[in-house]
């Protein structure tokens, strides 16, 4: 049987960095799900695919195969087995994922392939939709979330970080309208499960999260038996 660690939250919760952490100190296999709906969008720019052309972008999900490697909490992501982790953190393929990520054939593939990355593996799934739509039953559901200026700045930290040339003010307007396409989705809107346990992280540091994530995890565990 395998154990599932569903997070779900908007974009610059933290989701990613913390995912990464747990992996590595619980042994979980990590699966960062927005890496899925950016390989439909890298694929999209790299066939000269515009957005508005619904049509093609559904049909070339047939011509897409997408595989992840995880090494010690590192996760690597391929595309028609090239690995394009790198590629897929660009500012173009942000700027078009959040509405790649709307179209609901694109959302039904996706869903697909990251239950088969997950399968009879111990996992930490982040994304928008894990804890409603792809792993309703995982073990340990939660809820990630931060006020809107500190996810833009922690964003903008991570590009700089990154060297991808973006200004603090672009960020946070990315965030802003990719939090209210995630949220308007007519399949797998971006909310928060009944039975999930909300985690507001502002103002707090990644070791505090860290150990609030632990805890409920533990606590998960031992109830479970
Ligand atoms: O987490 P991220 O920024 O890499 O996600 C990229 C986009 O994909 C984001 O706009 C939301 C979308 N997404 C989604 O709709 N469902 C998921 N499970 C994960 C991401």
């Amino acid at each position: 049987m395998s154990f599932v660690v569903a997070i779900d939250g908007p974009a610059g919760t933290g989701k990613g960095t913390i995912t990464k952490l747990i992996s590595k100190e619980l042994g979980l296999i990590n699966i960062d799900t927005g890496a899925t709906y950016r390989c439909v969008a890298l694929y999209a720019i790299r066939n000269n695919i515009k957005l508005e052309e619904t049509e093609k972008i559904i049909n070339s999900l047939k011509n897409i195969e997408i595989d992840m490697e995880n090494e010690k909490g590192e996760q690597k992501i391929f595309l028609n087995q090239e690995e394009v982790s790198k590629q897929i953190r660009s500012k173009e393929v942000t700027k078009i994922v959040s509405q790649i990520s709307s179209i609901k054939e694109v959302r039904y593939k996706m869903v697909e392939v990251q239950r088969k990355l997950a399968e009879g593996k111990d996992v930490i799934m982040e994304g928008r939709d894990i804890t409603t739509v792809v792993f309703p039953n995982a073990n340990v559901k939660i809820y990630m979330d931060a006020e809107e200026q500190e996810r833009a700045k922690r964003r903008y930290k991570e590009m700089q970080e990154k060297g991808i040339q973006m200004t603090y003010e672009e960020v946070l307007k990315n965030i802003q309208i990719r939090d209210k396409n995630d949220k308007e989705k007519e399949v797998g809107a971006l909310k928060i499960a009944k039975d999930a346990i909300y985690l507001d992280t502002t103002g707090l540091s990644i070791e505090e999260v860290k150990d609030k994530i632990l805890n409920i995890i533990k606590e998960k565990e031992k109830r479970l038996g």
